[in-house]
């Protein structure tokens, strides 16, 4: 039997052998996604979200394949710098899918973004220099987010979206300006939030403000953050709730405020890649309570981050367990993946697999310590393709001049 036994709401079907294959193939550590299990959650998001559109939060996770994935499953694309906006018209995501954030767009970005579906304008500055755009304002929709802090970025004091002042400042700016449309409303209350309620009070908020506007509005976009489990006493957000709570917050507000309905906007990111993605890594010292491995902060910046932990697998059969740590080959004291029971034998070469690592760790990996990123291996249906190939030294020397 397997250490422990692999949860199934952790891990998406990907054969046990067939990620050793990759390990002893590709080499460790590295990411492997599921194309089949990306394709299934934009599809179910679709699905049970009805007639919401829904913009896939590629910070999460962007290359071309996955990028290509999502947008074939119908999905928009949410980017918020020039470099992602340049990996989606490279996946050949046509422009008007596109959607442009970012609370400090530099002139490249804006420049960049022209032609680009929907810009979600963050400041008022922002205004002067686009041209010929649809916009959404962002609001900062002042609502504490059930989450960690350095993700509540919906709260007041944030440094994201227009406040009370600044988005009647906008709002003047476009009545001057007949070349930018206001189509809509924009707010992100956090990330990997877990409660629908803290969505259904931003909707409620919102459908207020639009009233107050009084100007049509026809997009209300609520942005993303549902929250997934990353272990298995955590629980996934509730996507059925939130589809009929929501929607019906909505139109009973809007009833109420005598507004017409906007068409509803989501940006998920996490919930789409997050359990599509699995980290393998080799042990390569094993000195009691801890179990160290060739990866860590460099490619999983999260527990450091945000004290995130997770929930490994040794990727083979064993005796009796013992707990141990699972820390990372960084030189810092926060480079812990997580607490589990690995067999008393776990040795140097053994591979151990993280699931849950689909979003935020190929996009948020760095070379810390000089050390290379991993490849990220598509997997479908058995086979594998490297999506994008390994960091070499070379490529670390490649931008030093000497
Ligand atoms: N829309 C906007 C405007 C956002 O800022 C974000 C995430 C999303 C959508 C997607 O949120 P999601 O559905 O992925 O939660 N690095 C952190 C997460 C930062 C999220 C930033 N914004 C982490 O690893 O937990």
């Amino acid at each position: 039997s397997l250490h422990p036994a692999p949860d199934p709401r952790l891990w998406p079907s990907v054969d046990d052998r067939l990620l050793r294959w990759i390990a002893a193939t590709f080499g460790t550590p590295t990411y492997v996604i599921d194309e089949n299990e990306v394709r299934l959650r934009c599809r179910r998001v679709r699905e049970v979200l009805g007639g919401v559109r829904v913009v896939y939060a590629s910070k999460a996770l962007s290359c071309k394949a996955v990028l290509r994935w999502v947008h074939e499953e119908g999905l928009w694309l949410d980017v918020c710098s020039a470099g992602e906006l340049a990996v989606a018209r490279a996946a050949g995501v046509p422009d008007e899918k596109i959607l442009f954030h970012g609370n400090a767009k530099t002139p490249e970005d804006l420049k960049a973004a022209h032609g680009v579906g929907r810009i979600v304008v963050d400041s008022v500055d922002e205004l002067e220099r686009i041209a010929d755009a649809k916009v959404l304002l962002r609001v900062l929709p002042g609502i504490a987010a059930d989450t960690h802090p350095a993700l509540a970025t919906g709260d007041t004091g944030q440094k994201f979206g227009l406040g009370e002042h600044d988005l009647g400042r906008a709002l003047e700016v476009l009545d001057g300006r007949p070349d930018l449309e206001l189509v809509g409303l924009h707010c992100h209350i956090g990330s990997q939030i877990r409660h629908v309620a803290t969505y259904e009070q931003a909707a409620r908020r919102m459908v207020a403000l639009i009233a107050r506007l009084g100007r049509p509005i026809r997009e209300l976009d609520l942005g993303g953050g549902f929250g997934v489990a990353y272990t298995s006493s955590e629980t996934d957000f509730d996507l059925v709730g939130f589809a009929d709570r929501v929607t019906r917050a909505i139109r009973y507000e809007c009833a109420r405020h005598r507004v017409e309905p906007p068409q509803l906007i989501v940006e998920p990111g996490r919930s789409i890649v997050a359990k599509a993605g699995i980290t393998l890594y080799r042990v390569t010292s094993v000195k009691h309570p801890f179990v160290a491995v060739d990866g860590g902060m460099g490619d999983n910046a999260r527990p450091a981050l945000y004290g995130a932990r997770y929930q490994p697998r040794l990727l083979r059969d064993g005796g009796p367990t013992t707990r141990v740590t699972l820390v990372g080959r960084h030189c810092e004291a926060g480079d812990v993946i997580g607490d589990l029971d690995l067999p008393r034998d776990v040795h140097p070469g053994d591979v151990i697999a993280v699931p849950v690592t689909g979003a935020y760790h190929h996009s948020l990996a760095s070379n810390y310590n000089q050390v290379c990123r991993p490849a990220l291996v598509g997997v479908w249906d058995g086979t594998t393709r490297v999506l994008v190939r390994a960091e070499t030294e070379e490529d670390l020397l490649r931008r030093d001049l000497g």
